[in-house]
């Protein structure tokens, strides 16, 4: 098997896992960040984020790894770049490329003075069409530097890992999407992704045996679409069980027992059949939003994409209503936050439901306080109104309402009784991702919320 030469630019969730995962496979890798702080912290072994396994996988392959703030010495020694910087969402939900765009013309500067090719491989999310537009900048950045015509191939592979479990997503992935025009490339690529392909790397991560991985090979501007595609069909799904949860309510039936019935067809599926309070994070909003905007770009007016963002909102929405029935006035009430971050193993608070909703909270005259077990801290300097407490108990004590926000597992296992022991009238806990077993909630005196199972 070929040990590669790996450059990783931007070390986020997803240069992070990039890099970690190929080093584990026995290649060399240098990640390379323009955040001065961040690779000082790394070469210290300390992790910029909250994600379970990555700092283990690290610290296991320090020997094959380096970080460095400078982008020449990267390009010049890689065989494979990786790009992996952030695209964010522009005001109007458009994708802001200045940072990859920067990347871009900064290794056509390095190449001018490099013959062997470079295959140079973009993971960050990005407008169709993006890849040929790199290829062009790349070009123009070795010209400017005197260069003659740059050799590298730029290759689009989108990334489907999730935080929380983006080291496991990295080595066991559902798919492997490759969007290239040069067949040299791709088979660089194939060469790359061999051992994930095949499952055939020490499996002391999880060692359940695999199933070979599908590489999917299209052209540039499919591998861009897929990656869109696939974040606004998981929203869709989510806030399709949303919109079928609140009928459910509506109707007396059970939406976790509809989600059950409908995903054990095998053209539905029964994952991200979850309703609850809705979707946040780094990527569905921005990327719902920006397949909108590319649309409107080309003259298609989309209509399912604002639904399922406006579905979105709406559940958002839900969790006040749900204690404005209960509490009536909000005004002077405590109302307690279970979880902050936008998803269970990770520390992330971007678009997180729990901050609109604190806001919202504080809007109506509440006493919000709230408890995370990694995401407090940044949550309450977020929304200073949210008053930050260091224990769930702690959270629920005095509380007329609690609300579970994010179903971090020791949230799952709380003592419900001496949740309810704390509480004072009427004791509501709106469970914000059907988490609870309603009798038992009651059981301990509590009255019980949920979404789509009244
Ligand atoms: C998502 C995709 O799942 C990844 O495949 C993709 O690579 C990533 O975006 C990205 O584009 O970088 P992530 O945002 O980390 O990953 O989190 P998810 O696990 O997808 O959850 C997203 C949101 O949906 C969370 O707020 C979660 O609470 C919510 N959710 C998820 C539900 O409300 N119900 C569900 O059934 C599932």
């Amino acid at each position: 098997m070929k040990e590669f030469e790996i450059g990783v630019v931007g070390a986020g969730y997803v240069g992070l896992a990039t890099g970690a995962s190929l080093a584990y496979l026995g290649n060399r890798v240098t990640l390379m960040d323009k955040d001065a702080q961040r690779i000082a912290a790394l070469k210290r072994g300390e992790l910029p984020i909250f994600e379970p396994g990555l700092g283990e996988v690290l610290a296991k392959c320090s020997k094959r790894l380096n970080f460095t703030v400078d982008l020449d010495p990267v390009v010049q020694a890689a065989e494979v770049l990786f790009v992996a910087v952030g695209t964010p969402m522009a005001e109007d939900g458009s994708v802001d490329l200045s940072d990859i765009s920067e990347v871009a013309r900064g290794i056509g500067r390095t190449l001018s003075g490099r013959d062997r090719p470079l295959v140079v491989v973009n993971k960050s999310t990005v407008p169709v069409g993006s890849g040929d537009y790199i290829s062009m900048l790349i070009q123009e950045g070795t010209e400017e530097s005197g260069g003659g015509e740059a050799n590298f191939q730029v290759v689009s592979n989108p990334e489907f890992l999730r935080e929380g479990s983006a080291l496991y997503d990295s080595l066991y992935p559902d798919r492997i999407v490759i969007g290239a025009d040069s067949r040299q490339a791709i088979e660089v690529m194939r060469e790359l992704y061999r051992p994930v392909v095949e499952q055939s790397f020490a499996t002391e991560l999880d060692p359940r045996p695999k199933n070979a991985v599908p590489l999917l090979v299209t052209d540039l501007a499919s591998a861009e679409m897929i990656k869109y595609a696939s974040n606004a069909f998981l929203a869709t799904k989510i806030s399709f069980i949303n919109e079928i949860a609140n009928i459910c309510e509506l109707t007396g039936a059970d939406a976790r027992s509809v989600a059950q019935g409908i995903g054990l067809d095998a053209r539905i599926g029964s994952r991200f059949l979850n309703a609850g309070i809705g979707w946040g994070g780094s990527c569905f909003p921005k990327d719902v939003a920006a397949l909108r905007a590319i649309s409107a770009e080309y003259g298609y007016e989309a209509i399912m994409l604002p639904a399922v963002a406006e579905v979105n909102e709406r559940q958002h929405k839900r969790v006040i209503e749900k204690l404005q029935q209960e509490l009536h006035t909000l005004r002077g009430k405590r109302v307690a936050l279970l979880g902050l971050s936008f998803k269970p193993n990770t520390d992330d608070l971007r678009e997180a439901p729990s901050l609109k909703i604190a806001s919202k909270l504080d809007g109506c005259g509440a006493r919000v306080v709230g408890y995370d077990p990694v995401a407090g801290k940044a949550a309450g300097r977020a929304v200073p109104e949210l008053v930050i407490v260091h224990d769930p108990y702690e959270a629920i004590e005095g509380a007329h309402a609690a609300v579970l926000i994010t179903e971090w597992q020791e949230l799952k296992e709380i003592d419900l009784k001496r949740a309810g022991s704390l509480m004072q009238e009427p004791r509501l806990l709106v469970d914000g991702r059907n988490v609870y077993d309603p009798r038992k909630v009651r059981d301990s005196g509590m009255l019980y919320r949920g979404f789509g199972r009244e």
